[in-house]
């Protein structure tokens, strides 16, 4: 399968106060530059780790136009960043064997972005578009008969002399990937047959990714590590192989020569401040705050976030769903509240 890409935003996953998180589930900058070379990413289903429901749907809908010879109906995968929706379209590709052509929404600013792409595919080849839901009016618009009748509505001319040329498309796959899906219009979410949600992995199965990664990359690693990684990454892969890779370069540092174990990982991800949750310093300085200066709340999010210096969005965005999730966190009518599973964390992490 060859991978084209277009327009990839080069824009960085800036977090809280702009600084880079090694706990982001979103993409770094070089992450996004060497996407290609990336050899951890899985290449068929069989290698890709979890996300079993969807695995069984999508074996399922390729087998099937694979027997009919048919191009696989459009895809919508959603949920959170760095779960792997990038990774199981090139997955599919691969299993078509087909190209996946791969580009985001906001590259597609002009009409002439999208029409390029759709002009250019071969019979039911795969376009990939990151983040759907940022896709240009316009660029969604030529989208809808795309996707339905395989045919793109071209206007040529200007002012009133102007006509709507038909194009005939090949069949085409089009995979969607977005954080939001409920910012999709319903006319664009429609025209997907399969809509799938990407859940966070178990421990399990993030211990298995490790390992697998670490094979790759030929870096002996013991269970107990392999596992200290898994309970840090925040359940996305994303993040365990950017832990990895940072153990790996404190490894090569030390002039560690044999397994590497759980001590190492720790020492390693401590330098970055993860603690065993996964928590980074901006998770903790925030529950920290709510600790010792407001009794755990409740405090509302604009009071938050002046106490912290950061912009109550980002807090909002990029620093509270995490801790929501694992239950650290909690948002009332009257503000954030710490939890006492929180309270608990920080009281451990506070002994160490
Ligand atoms: N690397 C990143 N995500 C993966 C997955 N789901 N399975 C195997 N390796 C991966």
């Amino acid at each position: 399968m060859a991978i084209v890409s277009s327009n990839i935003d080069q824009s960085d996953s800036l977090s809280s106060k702009g600084k880079k998180r090694v706990v982001d589930g979103a993409p770094l900058a070089d992450e996004k530059r060497s996407f290609r070379e990336d050899g951890l990413r899985p290449k068929c289903l069989d290698d890709y780790i979890g996300q079993s429901a969807l695995k069984e749907v999508l074996g399922i809908a390729i087998q099937a136009a694979l027997g009919r010879g048919d191009a696989l109906d459009h895809v919508l995968l959603y949920g959170p960043p760095g779960l792997g929706k990038t990774t199981m379209a090139m997955v599919v590709a691969k299993e078509l064997g087909v190209k996946c052509r791969i580009t985001s929404a906001p590259a597609l600013e002009r009409p002439r972005d999208i029409v390029g792409l759709l002009v250019n595919l071969q019979p039911k080849e795969l376009l990939f578009v990151d983040e759907i839901h940022r896709l240009p009016r316009i660029a969604e618009e030529l989208l809808y008969p795309a996707m339905e009748d395989l045919r793109l509505d071209l206007t040529v001319g200007k002012g009133s002399s102007s006509r709507v040329r038909a194009l005939e498309l090949p069949p085409f796959t089009l995979v969607g990937a977005t954080t939001r899906a409920g910012a999709l219009s319903s006319p664009l979410r429609d025209r997907f047959g399969l809509i799938h949600r990407l859940d966070f992995y178990n421990l399990r199965e993030l211990q298995s990714i490790v390992r697998r990664a670490s094979e790759l990359l030929r870096l002996p690693l013991n269970d107990d590590a392999s596992i200290e990684i898994a309970r840090r990454c925040r359940g996305t892969p994303r993040v365990a192989n950017r832990l990895l890779r940072r153990v790996r370069d404190f490894a090569t540092v030390q002039g560690q020569k044999d397994v590497i174990d759980a001590s190492l990982v720790e020492e390693a991800l401590s330098l970055h401040c993860v603690d065993r949750r996964g928590l980074d310093a901006t998770d903790r300085r925030l529950l920290e705050l709510l600790m010792n200066s407001y009794g755990g709340g409740p405090v509302g999010l604009e009071t938050l976030a002046a106490a912290l210096g950061e912009d109550a969005s980002t807090l909002e965005s990029v620093v509270e769903p995490f801790l929501l999730q694992i239950g650290f966190l909690k948002r009332t009518p009257r503000g954030r509240v710490l939890t006492q599973v929180g309270k608990s964390h920080l009281q451990e992490q506070q002994k160490i």
